[in-house]
């Protein structure tokens, strides 16, 4: 427990709140889950559990440990497991947190899964699944809490959080359909932002880095997601969920922007900065005009490159794209 009860300016920053927080049996939305309570809010607890591929059959006893969990601790929780990229389940989330605890104030859209394959190798369900997990799930629910709170209008201190990843901000090889997926989520949680805020929501999204199953699974990340016996563990997931509960809180002074986070590492992303701009006075670009604009600019030159999992990423993406197609004759 993190926050002393009965009031004072340490006072538990989401006192009164109702939560939902989806994949939230395992991992960073475990995390969150205890840390929403911890911080007063109720929580409705959503996993639907099976592997960290989207595969394998449904288990509800890791949202149901959570739920006990917070319960444990005084709190008050509920357990759901529906399937997030369901759009009719998506509203069944939103429904019973209203039902059980007569409100709903913020919507974590954590639940997510990662297959691995490179665009020549993935299969139509490798993209298929990890887009409807990944961004129609965080689009259903909250669609859903956007939906709700419109028939109730305008009330502050609503939050969406949802989550990107490393690889939405800042794509690499070896998942495109994953990295594709979070970077839908970025975009859409600008696009929230815009049309939510006259209800009075703000939403962000984080870019984490943690220990879970789906990074132990990439023996790349093996060394760097070892946990330490000493010190701190800066990759233990709990170190996430402090931030989302800062995004949930009326604290926050944020919308439509995307945090990295990881360990004590804090970042927030510009995404998408034009780096140059060039008009073409008032007339259509030809192609040869184009090219001879284009020849003046470095192709290495965007602004510079960061992300939470320095350790794991080392030179940007780009900066190895383009010495690869360099390596194989391409020009540019
Ligand atoms: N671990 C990291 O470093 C990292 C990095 C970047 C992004 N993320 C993102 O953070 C989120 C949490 O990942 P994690 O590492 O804790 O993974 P995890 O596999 O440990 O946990 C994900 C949870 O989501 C649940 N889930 C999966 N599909 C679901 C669905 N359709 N409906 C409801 N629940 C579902 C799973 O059962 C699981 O409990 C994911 O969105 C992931 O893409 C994680």
């Amino acid at each position: 427990m993190k926050y002393p009860r009965g009031g004072g300016p340490l006072a538990r920053p989401l006192e009164g709140k109702v939560a939902l927080v989806t994949g939230a049996g395992r991992g960073i939305g475990r995390a969150h889950a205890l840390a929403l309570a911890d911080a007063g809010a109720a929580v409705l607890v959503n996993d639907l559990g099976g592997d960290f591929r989207g595969e394998g059959s449904r288990d509800a006893t890791p949202a149901n440990e959570v739920v006990e969990r917070i319960r444990g601790m005084g709190g008050r929780a509920i357990v759901d497991t529906g399937n997030v990229a369901d759009w009719e389940s998506a509203r069944g989330m939103v429904e019973s947190a209203v039902s059980a605890f007569g409100r709903l104030d913020i919507v974590v859209n954590n639940a997510g899964i990662c297959r691995f394959s490179t665009l020549d190798q993935m299969t139509p369900k490798d993209w298929d699944l990890q887009i409807a997990v990944n961004l129609t799930g965080t689009a259903a629910v909250s669609h859903w809490a956007a939906d709700y709170w419109r028939s109730l209008g305008p009330q502050p201190g609503r939050a969406i959080i949802n989550t990107s990843s490393p690889a939405g901000t800042n794509p690499v090889p070896g998942s495109p359909a994953y990295c594709a997926s979070k970077a839908g989520v970025a975009a859409l949680t600008i696009a929230a932002a815009a049309e939510l805020a006259d209800l009075g929501a703000r939403v962000n999204a984080i870019a984490p880095m943690a220990r879970t199953r789906m990074t132990l699974a990439v023996a790349a990340h093996e060394d760097a997601l070892k946990p330490v016996n000493a010190g701190f563990d800066r990759v233990a997931p709990e170190h996430i969920s402090p931030l989302v509960v800062y995004l949930a809180s009326e604290r926050c002074r944020f919308t439509g922007r995307v945090f990295g986070i990881e360990g004590d590492d804090l970042f927030l992303f510009v995404g998408w900065s034009a780096a140059h701009h060039i008009n073409n006075g008032r007339r259509a670009w030809s192609t040869e005009e184009l090219a001879d604009a284009l020849s003046e600019i470095d192709p290495q030159d965007r602004g510079f490159y960061i992300a939470p999992s320095k350790r794991i990423a080392g030179p940007s993406p780009s900066d190895q794209t383009l010495t690869t197609l360099e390596r194989i004759g391409t020009k540019y």
